[in-house]
């Protein structure tokens, strides 16, 4: 669903979020302060850099041949932070300073949850007990990122389901983590949505449900700007 709007309306945003995972929003004025108004749906969590607001955009000398959000190439389906140890952040933010002209770099959205629908009680009760290593993107090696962390696909936070995923991070080799990741990218590949992110619009989704990726694009001016928000203690 679409809202129009010339300001943040932040309880249409968390019923969006409830009821659907995401919520889009159009029709920001230019100079919209977002970090201020996202800061109200929790704490803006320190990404790679430690940056509060990360741009997301291609750089030169990153090769389409690999797969990083610092190119223009398609991203395969993830939830956001599964290198890192702890809670992932609850909500990522994406807002548009440039669309990409052309075709492609929508960003792509399906409901992680409901993949796990195709699971036995006793797989479900196994992806949340037994770790599994993640790694980060080796593109981020360049920014000093280099993780490697053990932990499960699911996890129960206070009663909400937390979902891991990663179609090329997951390094588990056994049939379960397997299985999974092939059926996460079934699952994505048959429900996704699609939403190219206007300007003066903003997307965001609850990166515990939610599976997203990238379509590819052409246009090396696309530009937008990424905040991941936690929760508060
Ligand atoms: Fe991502």
């Amino acid at each position: 669903m679409i809202v129009s709007t010339n300001d943040l309306d932040l309880d249409a945003v968390r019923l969006r979020l409830a009821l659907a995972g995401y919520a889009y929003v159009s029709g920001l004025p230019e100079g919209f302060d977002y970090p201020s108004a996202l800061a109200e749906l929790g704490p803006l969590m320190p990404q790679y850099g430690d940056v509060l607001v990360r741009d997301v955009k291609p750089d030169p000398a990153i090769s389409n041949d690999v797969r990083s959000s610092a190119n223009m190439a398609e991203l395969t389906p993830h939830t956001e932070w599964y290198e890192f140890p702890g809670l992932p952040p609850r909500y990522v933010a994406l807002w548009c300073v440039q669309p990409a002209a052309g075709d492609g770099g929508e960003t792509t959205l399906a409901d992680g949850h409901a993949m796990l629908d195709r699971f036995t009680a006793d797989e479900l009760a196994q992806l949340a007990a037994q770790s599994w290593r993640w790694r980060s993107r080796p593109t981020l090696a360049r920014e000093g990122v280099r993780q490697v962390v053990h932990h499960p696909t699911i996890d129960i936070h206070q009663g909400q389901l937390v979902l891991r995923f990663s179609t090329l991070d997951l390094l588990g080799q056994d049939e379960l983590a397997r299985r999974y990741v092939a059926t996460g990218s079934e699952h994505f590949e048959a429900a996704k949505i699609s939403i190219k992110i206007a300007k003066g619009a903003i997307l965001l989704w609850d990166n515990w449900r939610m599976m997203h990726a990238r379509n590819a694009f052409s246009d090396p001016n696309r530009h937008l700007c990424r905040v991941l928000i936690g929760v508060a203690n």
